[in-house]
């Protein structure tokens, strides 16, 4: 049956593990309720970081008591150390002291790194409870919330334990980006820009109308952005669930992204920062290899600084960011797979590109910036 959707709302469809992301301002006041639609009926567990959980555990507790649901709290330190197994036992020691059976479910409330932490809990819990996020961040909102994939750190490594799992739902208020910090802003656009130029050229459109300071007063405006961005990565995650190819896109600027992350030790970039010098290379890639036009290039170089995104490659020597490459997951045969973009809206994926290009276009980020 086909499902009427409201203005701001995306559907995941996949078969009995469909869910709706609901976008609108206000939302949290509303979990409870939205919860209930979701048909969740067992106790809960609000999984959150202190940062967060300061501002908005209290109106998400409330909501989901006030529709007869029995809370219990559980928050971890904000930042991506937590994404590890020390935070993950607390919370099964949590929802054990709870008393927690199959018919409990998981609420991750906060950015990205609660998501895949308590997402990865609920995967796992008993062999697997369900679990709905509330995302708090733009990147959440419009990427990690939605997808199910899951994740936790290992001292070796990012997202090195994980499981998919959908979740049952997801509410995107709105009103909790604006206590966003502007750089965690910025970052998340990366992402939005990302899905612009590998599916959606209309949302560059958009973007290019508009800065991160009138975005922020725009709440309609950036619910439709959310709103398509979800889409976008639902249509994609519809087709190809398990990263058997076609997901593969949406890793567009990730190859050198990943790189760059690792080589300045997660310390120098935010993922969305270090992504955005990542597309601007797979951009030029584009270029030399399916003739991406050089005026779709400069686009995303002007788009990526009027959001104050930066475009320029760290001086690091060739031969250890060719290394920190070929260590990247998505590698084909031997050879590093990229994404590239024939023209915006068209993505490419598994791109082989000739080891001499790699380096050549490095030189020229660095050199003609
Ligand atoms: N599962 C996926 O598909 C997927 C996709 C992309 C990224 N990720 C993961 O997401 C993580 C990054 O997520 P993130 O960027 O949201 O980071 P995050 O969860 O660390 O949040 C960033 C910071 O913002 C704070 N914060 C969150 N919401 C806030 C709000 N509304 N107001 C004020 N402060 C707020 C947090 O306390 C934290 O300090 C990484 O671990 C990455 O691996 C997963
Ligand atoms: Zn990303």
């Amino acid at each position: 049956m086909a499902l009427v959707l409201m203005k701001h709302e995306c559907l995941v469809e996949l078969a009995n593990r469909s869910y709706r992301i609901h976008i609108a301002p206000g939302l949290l006041a509303d979990t409870g309720p939205l919860c209930r639609e979701s048909r969740l009926n067992g106790p809960l567990l609000l999984v959150s970081d202190e940062q967060v959980a300061a501002r908005y555990a209290g109106v998400v507790a409330e909501s989901l008591q006030a529709a007869s649901f029995e809370v219990t709290q559980v928050t971890v330190p904000p930042g991506e150390a937590s994404k590890c197994h020390t935070q993950l036992i607390r919370i099964y020691d949590a929802a054990l002291a709870a008393g927690l059976d199959r018919a409990a479910t998981v609420v991750a409330l906060g950015g990205g790194v609660i998501g895949d932490l308590a997402g990865y809990a609920a995967a796992t819990y008993l062999r697997g409870i369900r679990y709905v996020q509330i995302p708090t961040t733009l990147l959440a909102m419009v990427d990690s919330a939605v997808g199910g994939k899951t994740a936790v750190n290992l001292p070796q490594g990012k997202n090195l334990i994980g499981a998919f799992h959908q979740p049952a739902t997801v509410v995107a208020d709105m009103d909790t980006l604006a206590t966003l910090p502007p750089r965690e802003w910025r970052a998340g656009l990366a992402e939005v820009i990302k899905y612009g130029f590998i599916a959606d050229p209309s949302l560059l459109d958009l973007l290019e109308t508009h800065t991160v300071e009138s975005l922020t007063a725009a709440t309609d405006t950036l619910a439709e952005i959310v709103q398509r961005s979800c889409a976008i990565k639902a249509d994609v995650v519809n087709r190809d669930e398990r990263e058997g190819g076609l997901r593969a896109i949406l890793n567009f600027g990730h190859t050198l992204g990943h790189a760059l992350e690792q080589l300045t030790g997660y310390t120098t970039y935010l993922h969305g920062e270090a992504i955005a010098i990542g597309m601007i290379y797979a951009a030029r890639l584009s270029q030399h290899l399916l003739k991406l036009p050089t005026n779709d290039v400069s686009r995303l170089q002007q788009l990526l600084k009027q959001y104050e995104l930066p475009t320029i490659p760290p001086d690091l020597p060739w031969d250890r960011v060719r290394a920190a490459l070929q260590r990247d997951k998505k590698k084909l045969d031997g050879t590093i797979g990229f994404v590239l973009v024939r023209q915006p809206g068209v993505a490419v994926y598994g791109q082989k590109v000739p080891a001499e290009m790699l380096e050549a276009t490095w030189r020229e980020l660095r050199d003609t910036p």
